[in-house]
């Protein structure tokens, strides 16, 4: 038959539903290694790869294949030469695609050592690739894709010979298809082992009569015991049933058995593992067969039965086989069967958390170097420098780069175990790793830190601290003594002085101190005259806290005494005094702030068991970062609350916390949300705001798909105005003023009538003297929207908070993320991708789910101020008023095109 006649034929046949199918849009065909487009036989455009990698060598290679010798050109990657990735665009974000690559060796290097690799597509490792058995090789996915681009990947495998490849393909598949039956597999894809145009035996069969370019292959040695026999037909088939769309001509033929017996296809399988096969029957007899069909001699549908001109398909998951063989048993007539699909089940490793990935984003640009971190931290390979358990972030290892100080970002690596960031010019104080309540091993050695900071204490889980060769000076911390796991501490070569806490005076650990001024449990030994550091007359920085002078006072004494026994018997004595004396100081203290916090006007006071109460012992988290976690609460009065609970009390001192509380229960205005009250007792400091049961705006830009549909231009201008109205009243309408520091989409709240309110003023500063123009803090913020002015000086404005909103705003016209963690360079930063385009009128980039509803006029206004806010030079910025001005009149602008629309 004349293949091309025959398409038309069902193109006539399937009208207007195959205009779609026609459309080759969405075909992406790499020749790797390639340098000229070509088209093919089949009319499919090739062109080179060039654009979408960037490392490999390019060479070509002669081959005969059947009667035809042909120059392929190959791409291969000598060993370690970094990531051999292409990013591979998707053209429907949240379908299915296809991706097949096919690897050919052929001598090409004349070495006759054909290699073997991994590759991966995604987060996954999906195959070993070896092309000693094989030569060419192919492998075809089938991948659901949530993103815009898809990374595929070679491994080297050590000692197994360079990389290599030909040709790269992604086509769009039906959505739905090969999911039936899937249900209980979440998060799997699909390898593909076998598929079959069964009862034909004349070559493969693909694009154009399959519209998705599946290759289906001829139906030759899968039946050893029948005969094949052909038949055609020119009936009519309804498809629409068939999720996979399978074309005409694959059903137009079927194995069919003549006699009363068995038909069996036997698959060979290359791996242990769990596999997906599709069965395809249409009614090409003029009779009506029924049938047993049995998988691996085990009846998985009896008296199966296919009617003229119906198409049925069958799904049939087998877990943890090795080989497959399937059978057709006859009831009546004859049995038969169109098309198989064999394939591999893979699983799809999570990828690791948004948080996580903008951490890492910010410690990789903070070190000013290109790590290489790409794509995901942990899946399908950990980057270097980082470990992973599933998709979670354990351990980072920076030595040997020059960091300066410790990024807050590394707060935000909750789950660390292991952090090593010996020899990495830290300089100052220990700081910002207050939260990460997990971490066991902490390597801060050689570097010029000076103090111990307040936050080690908080790391509980701690059970080596590494802080040898630093210039850590004065005494050392009693609070060191309250990490019970720690079991070895390095304090050598510091300029550390004085008595070490009784509470690190324990068997089960070990600290080393020599190369200090003088560090010991005793005093006494500091008048030993071969002990000669003191030569050096040290800048002693004291500890101020009057507990610490009677402890040493009390040492001395011990250090006379020297009777081990007693001592010990009298350490424990006395740590128990100095344990319920330091708990009553702390006590009284907070008492007596809370005491002060009454005198204020809004906020108030709870208690811990009232908190425990109303959150229903903590059972709801509404969201969790690296400050702690926020809880739903509901009152006694039956008011539903959103509750802040910071696990990580030194982070904020008491007396931050204090000013915190204060400087939230002065700020009250119907776009920032507001402060219910706190609670602040012991090592609790939590804060109670107004539950907003809207939730944030990223929720609603970037949640279900369903809830997109309802934000309209008019309403985010609404959104913006209202959020740029909070801020304009904390830089200016507010006295002290306060700059907010952390402006992000999922810092902006809904109330029930969308109404936006800012929150979230946990980093906030305040600016005290009405004359000050800056502070100079830490960078603190969010990925993505951190001003890079700030970045550089470290000198923080409004402006700042200016840039943060105009990365808002930006995100409001294109509906699109900060980062996007998926994407070529150019769309990596939203700021970058999306000035250009705007600053033209190029609006084509707005949100899709915009297009067509909004006037130009509005949305140049709110573009051009978008655009300004987020000017890299502070000074060509916009004053948060001049932004809130521009949106209002976008705003009226958008309403009144509404209204004329709707007459
Ligand atoms: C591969 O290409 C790089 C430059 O792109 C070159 O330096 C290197 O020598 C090449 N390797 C081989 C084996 O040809
Ligand atoms: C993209 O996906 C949508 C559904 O998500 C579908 O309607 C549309 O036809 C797809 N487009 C292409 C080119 O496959
Ligand atoms: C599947 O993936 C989604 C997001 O990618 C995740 O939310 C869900 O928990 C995963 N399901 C399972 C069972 O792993
Ligand atoms: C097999 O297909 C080729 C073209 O692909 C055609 O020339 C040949 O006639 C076909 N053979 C049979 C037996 O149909
Ligand atoms: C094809 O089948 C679908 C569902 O199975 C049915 O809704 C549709 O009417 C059928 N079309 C024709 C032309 O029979
Ligand atoms: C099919 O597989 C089953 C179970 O593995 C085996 O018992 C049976 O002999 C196989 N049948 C054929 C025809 O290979
Ligand atoms: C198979 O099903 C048909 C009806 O679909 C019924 O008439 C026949 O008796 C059944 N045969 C067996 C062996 O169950
Ligand atoms: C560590 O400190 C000691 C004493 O100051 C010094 O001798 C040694 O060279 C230092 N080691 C490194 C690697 O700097």
């Amino acid at each position: 038959m004349d293949l091309h006649c025959f398409w038309v034929g069902i193109c006539l046949f399937f009208g207007f539903s195959l205009v779609a199918l026609c459309d080759k849009d969405g075909f992406l065909s790499l020749t790797c290694g390639g340098t000229a487009d070509y088209t093919d036989s089949s009319s499919i455009s090739w062109i080179p790869d060039s654009a979408y990698i960037t490392t490999g060598n390019t060479t070509s290679v002669d081959y005969i294949e059947g009667t035809s010798s042909s120059s392929v050109p190959v791409r291969y990657f000598p060993i370690s030469q970094g990531r051999k990735c292409y990013k591979l665009p998707v053209t429907n974000v949240s379908s299915l695609v296809l991706v097949r690559a096919q690897f050919v060796y052929k001598n090409y290097d004349g070495h006759r050592r054909p290699p073997s690799f991994s590759v991966s597509l995604g987060t996954a490792i999906v195959s070993t690739i070896d092309l000693l058995k094989n030569d060419p090789w192919t492998e075809e996915l089938v991948w659901p894709v949530d993103k815009d681009m898809v990374s595929f990947c070679l491994h080297e495998i050590a000692g197994r010979g360079a990389p290599v490849i030909s040709t790269l393909e992604v086509r769009p598949l039906p959505q739905e298809a090969y999911t039936s039956g899937m249900e209980d597999f979440p998060n799997k894809s699909l390898r593909k082992n076998y598929r079959i145009n069964c009862g034909y035996t004349n070559g493969t069969l693909r694009y154009p009569l399959d519209p998705y370019d599946r290759i289906w292959d001829a139906d030759q040695s899968f039946s050893p015991f029948h005969t094949s026999t052909e038949f055609k037909t020119q009936l009519s088939f309804n498809f629409s049933a068939l999720k996979e769309a399978p074309p005409a001509a694959i059903l137009q033929t079927a194995r069919v058995l003549a006699r009363r017996d068995m038909l069996t296809y036997t698959f060979p399988l290359d791996t242990l593992a769990d596999y997906y096969i599709v069965l395809y029957f249409a009614g090409i007899l003029p009779v009506f067969p029924s049938f047993d069909i049995l998988i691996n001699g085990a009846v998985v549908q009896s008296n199966y039965t296919i009617r003229t001109s119906e198409v049925r398909t069958l799904y049939f998951k087998q877990r943890g086989i090795m080989s497959l063989n399937v059978t057709l048993k006859t009831i009546s007539f004859y049995p038969q069967v169109n098309a198989i699909e064999v394939y591999e089940i893979l699983d799809v490793p999570e990828e690791a958390s948004s948080t996580t990935v903008s951490a890492l984003q910010v410690i990789q640009q903070s070190t000013g170097l290109d790590l290489g971190w790409q794509d995901d931290p942990c899946s399908p390979k950990s980057w270097d420098q980082i470990g992973c358990e599933g998709n979670i972030v354990t351990s980072l290892e920076l030595p040997g780069i020059s960091l300066r100080s410790i990024s807050a970002a590394i707060g935000d690596l909750l789950d660390l175990k292991t952090l090593d960031l010996h020899n990495t010019s830290l300089a100052g104080e220990i700081q910002n790793l207050g939260s990460l309540t997990r971490l066991e091993k902490l390597n801060l050695s050689f570097n010029r830190l000076t103090s111990f900071g307040t936050e080690l204490e908080n790391l509980v889980s701690l059970q080596i601290l590494d802080l040898q060769n630093n210039t850590l000076q004065g005494i050392v911390p009693d609070s060191l003594g309250e990490l019970e796991e720690l079991h070895l501490l390095n304090l050598e070569n510091n300029k550390l002085q004085g008595t070490l806490p009784l509470s690190l005076n324990r068997e089960s650990l070990e600290i080393r101190t020599s190369g200090n001024l003088c560090l010991s449990f005793s005093t006494m030994s500091c008048n030993d005259p071969s002990s000669n550091s003191s030569i050096e007359a040290p800048q002693v920085t004291l500890f101020p806290r009057k507990k610490h002078t009677e402890h040493s006072r009390v040492a001395i004494i011990l250090g006379a005494i020297g009777g081990a026994l007693l001592a010990l018997a009298i350490f424990v004595f006395l740590l128990v005094l100095l344990h319920v004396k330091k708990r009553r100081t702390e006590m009284t203290c907070a008492a007596r702030a809370v005491e002060d916090m009454r005198n204020w006007n809004a906020a108030r006071v709870f208690t811990y068991k009232e908190i425990k109460a109303a959150t229903n012992k903590f059972k709801e988290v509404l969201g969790r970062g690296s400050f702690g976690c926020v809880y739903l609460g509901k009152l006694s009065d039956g008011k539903m609350v959103a509750v802040k609970v910071r696990f990580d009390k030194s982070q904020l001192g008491a007396d931050s916390f204090i000013n915190e509380v204060r400087l939230l229960s002065g700020i009250s205005h119907q776009n920032l949300v507001g402060l219910e009250g706190f609670c602040h007792e012991a090592k609790q400091q939590i804060l109670v705001y107004e539950y907003l049961p809207g939730g944030s705006l990223a929720n609603h830009l970037y949640g279900p798909k369903s809830k997109k549909v309802s934000m309209s231009w008019v309403r985010r201008l609404k959104i913006a105005v209202d959020a740029a109205k909070g801020l304009d009243y904390l830089h200016n309408g507010n006295e002290p003023r306060v700059i907010h520091r952390d402006v992000k989409c999922s810092n902006i709240l809904l109330d029930k009538e969308m109404n936006a309110k800012v929150c979230d003023f946990g980093l906030s500063k305040q600016v005290m003297q009405a004359e000050a123009t800056h502070v100079t803090t830490i960078v603190k913020g969010t990925a993505g929207y951190i001003d890079p002015e700030y970045y550089s000086t470290q000198q923080l404005t409004e402006k700042s908070d200016v840039y943060s909103f105009g990365v808002v705003l930006l995100e409001l016209i294109c509906g699109r993320e900060p980062l996007s963690h998926s994407g070529t360079p150019d769309s990596f930063n939203l700021v970058l991708w999306a000035k250009p385009y705007l600053q033209a009128g190029a609006y084509e980039i707005v949100d899709e789910s915009l297009q067509g509803t909004f006037d130009v006029e509005s949305m140049r206004k709110a573009a051009l101020v978008a655009i300004k806010s987020v000017e890299r030079d502070a000074s060509q910025r916009p004053t948060i008023a001049e932004v809130l001005a521009e949106l209002k009149e976008a705003f009226s602008i958008q309403l009144s095109y509404l209204a004329s629309r709707d007459m």
